[in-house]
């Protein structure tokens, strides 16, 4: 497939846009400086916080940090749930909510098997999922255009 190039200059932090890429649908989630934070209180709960699994396939060498990410602020991911391929949906909200932990920061739930991914789409330890989202090859044209792809 061609890559696909992405005006972000409308997003403001918190906000996430899907496009689609090879027939997959890829977040574009702009994150807050609130929600950057939380990626240093997940660390120590998810399941391959450096994403050392799978890298080829999962995460480009300029996103295997705690980011996942080239920017801090913009991840770009696969929506597609690493176990058998539901399609996560997004729990920002802090607090306790139905089928999340009392001290959930914000993330990713896949409604078929309760998978939970933070904010950086890194998946949570002791879930059906094995790995944490795929991070497409991307790169960013200026301040406000990434490609995908
Ligand atoms: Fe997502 Fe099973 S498909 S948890």
């Amino acid at each position: 497939g061609a890559p696909v190039e992405v005006d972000i200059a409308g997003l403001v932090p918190g906000e996430m846009k899907t496009v689609e890429w090879r027939g997959k649908p890829v977040w574009i989630l702009k994150r807050s400086p609130e929600m950057i934070a939380t990626l240093k209180q997940t660390d120590a709960e998810v399941a391959d916080p450096n994403s050392e699994r799978k890298p080829d396939e999962l995460t480009p060498e300029y996103a295997r940090n705690e980011y996942r990410s080239i920017k801090p602020e913009i991840l770009v991911a696969v929506g597609i749930c690493t176990h058998l391929g539901c399609s996560p949906v997004t729990r920002f909200q802090t607090g306790a909510q139905p089928s999340l932990p009392d001290d959930w920061h914000g993330g990713f739930l896949c409604p078929c098997h309760g998978s939970t991914f933070d904010l950086a789409g890194r998946v949570f330890k002791n879930k059906p999922a094995p790995d944490n989202l795929e991070v497409p090859r991307h790169m960013f044209l200026s301040d406000s255009k990434l490609v995908i792809g």
